[in-house]
Order: C-alpha cells, then sequence, then structure tokens
C-alpha cells in the first residue's frame, strides 16, 4: 500500500534518556552474534524462563528433522516476471475480476464491465489472507483474502470517477472474498458454484461489537445504516474459526473540510480535503464529511468474519481499539484468554495488544464474543531491552480526565496512547507469535525518524527493522523483554538483502517468512525466510516490477503456500502483464492482483 504520507503524532512521547548509547550496545549486541542475541537475551531472567514454560532453545519439534532452510535461494533479477527458487514451483490463482457467480465473465487482461460485475468478482489490492481448511483437508477449503486499495487508474482505466457507477465499481473492488479452492488434478481453482463464495464491500451491511457499539461515536449525520469494510489491509484468524480482517487507511477514502481537520481528535487520523483522490466523496455524500460527520468512527477497526457463514454481517470489534490496523496476530495466554497482538502503521504510530476478559472457550459458550470484553494495551519499549504494556482503560484518571467513557477513548485509541507515553515507532505493519512465544513485528521504515531510540534505532530509517519481544507471564503479564531481529541496513550488500519489511508469518517449526513493501536495494519485493534460530536468511520468491509481496495463508500440512502479488506494475500494462508472462510487456494487457500457489518440488514443507 502506499504510505500514508503525513505524520499525525503531535505528542511528544520520547521516553528515552541516553538513546545514541542504547544504541551502539544494542548494534553491538546483533554484531556480535546474532544466534547468541537470540538465545541470549531471553534466557537472562526469569520472566523470560516462566514465558518459555520451561522448554531450551527457541523452536518445538519439527517432523523432518533436517535443516529449517534447505532450498536454494533465488536472485532477485528484477524485471515483469516472477522469480522463485529452483527447488520450488508456483501456480496463479484468482486475479483481480475472477468470476465469483454465475452469470459473470471474467476481465480477461480489461476492466470490470459494470459494479454488478465487480461485486460478483474477486477484488484488487490482495493483501492479507487465510485458508480455512475443509476438516483438515489439504486440497479443499475457502480462502478469505483481503482487497486493500485500487488506484482510479488501474480499476477504472481513469484518474477520477465520472459517476456514481464509477464509485461503485471502485467500491466494489475493495473489501474481502471468500472463495472456496479446490484442488484438482495437481492444480488449485475457484468455481462460480461454491455456496460459500462471497463478496464483502464498503456497502455490504455491518454490526458493531464491544465498548462503542450503541454509542453515539458512530451515529452518522445522514442516519444511514453502518456498512462495509475499507483498506483491508493485513489479518488475522481465530481459533474459532473465522477471520479477521483490519482497516488500514481508511481516511484516504473521505473527502473533509478543513474545520474538521482541525479537530484533535479527527486530526490525529489524518483526513484530507479530498483524500487519497478515489472520488468517493464526490459521488456518495456518504464519504464526504461535510455532510456525513461520525461516518469516519465507523472505519478503523478489526472486523470478523464467519467464512462458513454466507449469511453472518460483519462484525466490528470496538473493544480492540481504532486505529490504522495493519494486522493481527492471536495467542493463546494465561487462563485460556485470547490476546491479539496489533500494529498501527503511520510513521510514529504505536504497537498495541489485547487481552480478553477470561478464557475465550467460556466467553463464547456463554454467547460472548471473546473480543467483546477484555483491555487493549499499548507498548512502551525502554532502552534497558524491556517494555511495558500500558493498559488504556477509563480507570486511568489521565484517561478520564481527557474521555467521557471508553467508547470514546476506543474511538481515538491513538490519542489514549499518546496520553499513557507509548513508545512511537517506525510503522509498525504484520505481527506473528512464534512457536516459542516471541512476538515478531515488523517495522517498515520512517523517514521522518530524526533522533534514533533504542527501539527505532537508525534515524532516518529508510530500510526498515523487525522487532520481537517475548511477553511475561504467557502473553498477559504487562512486561515484556525485546530486541531487534534484523535491522536491515546491516545486511545491505548480503546475498538475501532486503529492505521496507511488511508481510511477516512465523511458521510452526520457527521459519519467519517476511515479505518487502518498497523500493529493494535490487530488484523487486521479495518473500524472504529466515531461520529464527540461526538467523540465516534466503530469498523463496520476487515479485513483479512495481508490486508487493503480500499475504500469506498455508494449507494444514504447509506443504501447500498462497501469498499475493499486490499492484503489480502498479497497474500499467507497459510494466507487467503479470499474471500474463510478457518478457516484453505488451502495453496493453492490464496487470491483476493475483494468488501464488506455491510448493516445493518434493513436495516438502514450504520454506524448507
Ligand atoms: Fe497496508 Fe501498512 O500496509
Ligand atoms: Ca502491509
Ligand atoms: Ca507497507
Amino acid at each position: 500500500m502506499p504510505v500514508d504520507d503525513d505524520v499525525v503524532n503531535p505528542s511528544d512521547n520520547r521516553p528515552f534518556a541516553d538513546i545514541l548509547n542504547a544504541r551502539i550496545s544494542r548494534r553491538n549486541a546483533m554484531a556480535g552474534g546474532l544466534a547468541a542475541a537470540a538465545v541470549g537475551f531471553f534466557a537472562q531472567s526469569g520472566v523470560a524462563d516462566a514465558a518459555k514454560g520451561g522448554q531450551k532453545g527457541p523452536n518445538l519439534p519439527r517432523p523432518d528433522q533436517g535443516p529449517l532452510l534447505g532450498f536454494t535461494p533465488t536472485p532477485n533479477p528484477g524485471g515483469p516476471v516472477p522469480s522463485i527458487s529452483q527447488d520450488y514451483e508456483y501456480q496463479v490463482i484468482i486475479p483481480w475480476g475472477t468470476p465469483l457467480f454465475p452469470g459473470v465473465s471474467d476481465i480477461a487482461g480489461g476492466r470490470p464491465a459494470s459494479s454488478h460485475d465487480q461485486e460478483r468478482q474477486v477484488g484488487i489490492g490482495h493483501d492479507g489472507m487465510w485458508f480455512f481448511a475443509d476438516n483438515g483437508s489439504n486440497e479443499r477449503g475457502l480462502l478469505c483474502i483481503n482487497h486493500e486499495f485500487g488506484r482510479n487508474s488501474h480499476v477504472l482505466g481513469k484518474g477520477f470517477p465520472d459517476s456514481l457507477e464509477d464509485v461503485r465499481i471502485s467500491q466494489a473492488a475493495h473489501g474481502v472474498s471468500v472463495v472456496e479452492l479446490t484442488k484438482n488434478r495437481g492444480a488449485w481453482e475457484s468455481s462460480t458454484t461454491s455456496r460459500f463464495n462471497r463478496r464483502i464491500t464498503p456497502n455490504t451491511p455491518v454490526v458493531f461489537d464491544g465498548p462503542v457499539a450503541g454509542a453515539s461515536y458512530i451515529d452518522s449525520e445522514m442516519g444511514n445504516d453502518p456498512a462495509g469494510t475499507v483498506n483491508n489491509c493485513a489479518n488475522g484468524y481465530t481459533p474459532w474459526g473465522t477471520y479477521l480482517t483490519c482497516e488500514e487507511n481508511f481516511n484516504g477514502y473521505f473527502g473533509a473540510s478543513e474545520e474538521f481537520r482541525a479537530t484533535p481528535e479527527q486530526g490525529r487520523y489524518g483526513f484530507s480535503a479530498d483524500g487519497f483522490g478515489y472520488g468517493w466523496h464526490v459521488f456518495d455524500q456518504r464519504w464526504d464529511l461535510n455532510k456525513n460527520k461520525g461516518e469516519e468512527n465507523r472505519f478503523g477497526w478489526i472486523v470478523e468474519i464467519d467464512p462458513r457463514n454466507p449469511g453472518a454481517a460483519p462484525v466490528k470489534h470496538t473493544a480492540l481499539g481504532r486505529f490504522k490496523h495493519e494486522g493481527i496476530a492471536l495467542a493463546t495466554g494465561r487462563g485460556g484468554r485470547v490476546v491479539g497482538y496489533m500494529g498501527d502503521d503511520q510513521r510514529f504510530d504505536y504497537i498495541y495488544k489485547f487481552v480478553s476478559a477470561s478464557n475465550w472457550k467460556s466467553m463464547r459458550a456463554r454467547g460472548k464474543s471473546p473480543f467483546s470484553e477484555g483491555t487493549l494495551h499499548v507498548a512502551r519499549f525502554d532502552e534497558d531491552g524491556t517494555g511495558e504494556w500500558l493498559p488504556l482503560t477509563i480507570d486511568d484518571p489521565a484517561l478520564a480526565a481527557r474521555f467521557t467513557d471508553q467508547a470514546e477513548l476506543l474511538t481515538y485509541a491513538r490519542i489514549a496512547a499518546d496520553i499513557v507515553g507509548a513508545t512511537p515507532m517506525d510503522r509498525p505493519e504484520w505481527t506473528s507469535v512464534a512457536p516459542n512465544g516471541d512476538i515478531y513485528c515488523t517495522l517498515t521504515n520512517n523517514r521522518d525518524r530524526m533522533e534514533p531510540d533504542a527501539a527505532n534505532p537508525e534515524a532516518p530509517n529508510s530500510n526498515g527493522h523487525i522487532i520481537r519481544w517475548r511477553d511475561a507471564d504467557n502473553h498477559v503479564g504487562t512486561t515484556f523483554e525485546w530486541d531487534i531481529f534484523v535491522l536491515c541496513t546491516d545486511i545491505l550488500g548480503k546475498e538475501f538483502e532486503f529492505t521496507d519489511p511488511d508481510g511477516l508469518w512465523v511458521d510452526p517449526d520457527g521459519r519467519v517468512f517476511i515479505q518487502t513493501d518498497g523500493g529493494q536495494p535490487t530488484g523487486n519485493n521479495q518473500m524472504v525466510v529466515a531461520d529464527s534460530d540461526t538467523e540465516e536468511f534466503r530469498r523463496l520468491l520476487t515479485g513483479v516490477t512495481s508490486d508487493e509481496i503480500t499475504g500469506l495463508a498455508v494449507t494444514p500440512d504447509r506443504r501447500t503456500l498462497f501469498c499475493n502479488s499486490q499492484h503489480p506494475g502498479n497497474g500499467d500494462p507497459t510494466r507487467t502483464n503479470f499474471p500474463v508472462l510478457n518478457d516484453e510487456p505488451d502495453g496493453k494487457t492490464v496487470p491483476r492482483d493475483a494468488t501464488f500457489v506455491i510448493t516445493r518440488k518434493d513436495g516438502g514443507i514450504v520454506g524448507s
């Protein structure tokens, strides 16, 4: 996703006294032995031992006892076609515009004919996703996939909509798809006849849950019913089998007056006169904040979708806070609580975690969502390698002095996080929980950082880094220990160099899959796999000109992995015709966001 270019954090949260020394010592620790640092820094305290549950070494036993990374890495040649390790192969499925229902045609190198069609076709901007297997099947299941964004030039073939119908096409290209996939004679395919196929768009009816549900903060001036989800970036998935889609740069779809933008509440979320130039507000007043104030507070949430129940409305879970949600990684913590780790992707914004009020199974047995009640926290990273989760509740007198109630606090969670002194980070993107309990988070870059601090040790941070931490008390505690897994500047010039880490997943063996979104030192955006133990890295896949590699899902046996090329060629057919593989782009065949299905040629676990 193109970055939301504004910096909107006005707070002065700089909790570090001796930032430069901290930076040097931390970088020396990394340079002095990555593997030693990986095992060493957590081993020093009882907090870490408790979190580890007595387990020795970072990784669980794995089915194939070989080294974690056995594949031959691919170079990064750049250009209009992808490249993959010689030990792997890929198939491409569900490109933008693939029909999901009968009577609709494939866009096949063109653009959607109508909003009626696009509402029945796979959207654009393929991003976070998850595969919900049919009873553990490795050959059949439901893929839930986000459609983060689509430029007008790509979706409509012009810079600005001319009509409400144009806006409806653009809206229908956004949202989420649920697509039933089956593997037939070695090839994965979708169909137009699955009863589970579904499109969720910015116009699909939704419901609210948690403290903000029913509160006046989400009343809209026009009185329209709550509908839709937008800028669905990364994702999560729950232990009870549902999908979580995360609303990131929702501000970009609204038009707002100067007066509105000047309010402290909305100023903190970065609205502008014309959003990102989609023009929705010109033809659809719902998105015009000169006419429909309140609508903006209906976005910026985490949204739950039950893929097995196509009739159920998506649920916006307000207890998890309103910010520019990149993704959510879940763990089951002490007492069976569900814990969600979340990044807010903007320069100098924060990392959050939600802890459910009680055991998720008992909450569900009582008919309650585990996300309906619990505590939202925000992270403060201290220079000594420890940190604290600061609760964001109206019981805190400093927050009670600013907000009327918990609903208002959650609606403006960024402001609450400013007040409690959270650490401003270098654009927190994806989070993932490793099998040993470590939590990893990509910090993609921050060109506006002028002063380094321990957790964000480069200023400006042009290349990004990955931080990781381990919480006390099996994810439920309020303290943690942290270190930097990789500072991308440190690996420049190496065979596997990468920058701008974004998509992230740690597999059950401890392989760290890292996907990039930004100008790479050479070639295209890519997916690299790391061994979290030895900190060896290998490049598995590279994308095509001007795309980003994002989204990651696996079959239960992990012998099939799905990931995406988003915005190939930025929609320009002179740069690439992907998924049509022309070494010389023809200038006509419009490139399509699409999903790679990646397998090892020998049938092994993907990443090995
Ligand atoms: Fe949608 Fe922060 O990437
Ligand atoms: Ca992203
Ligand atoms: Ca990104």
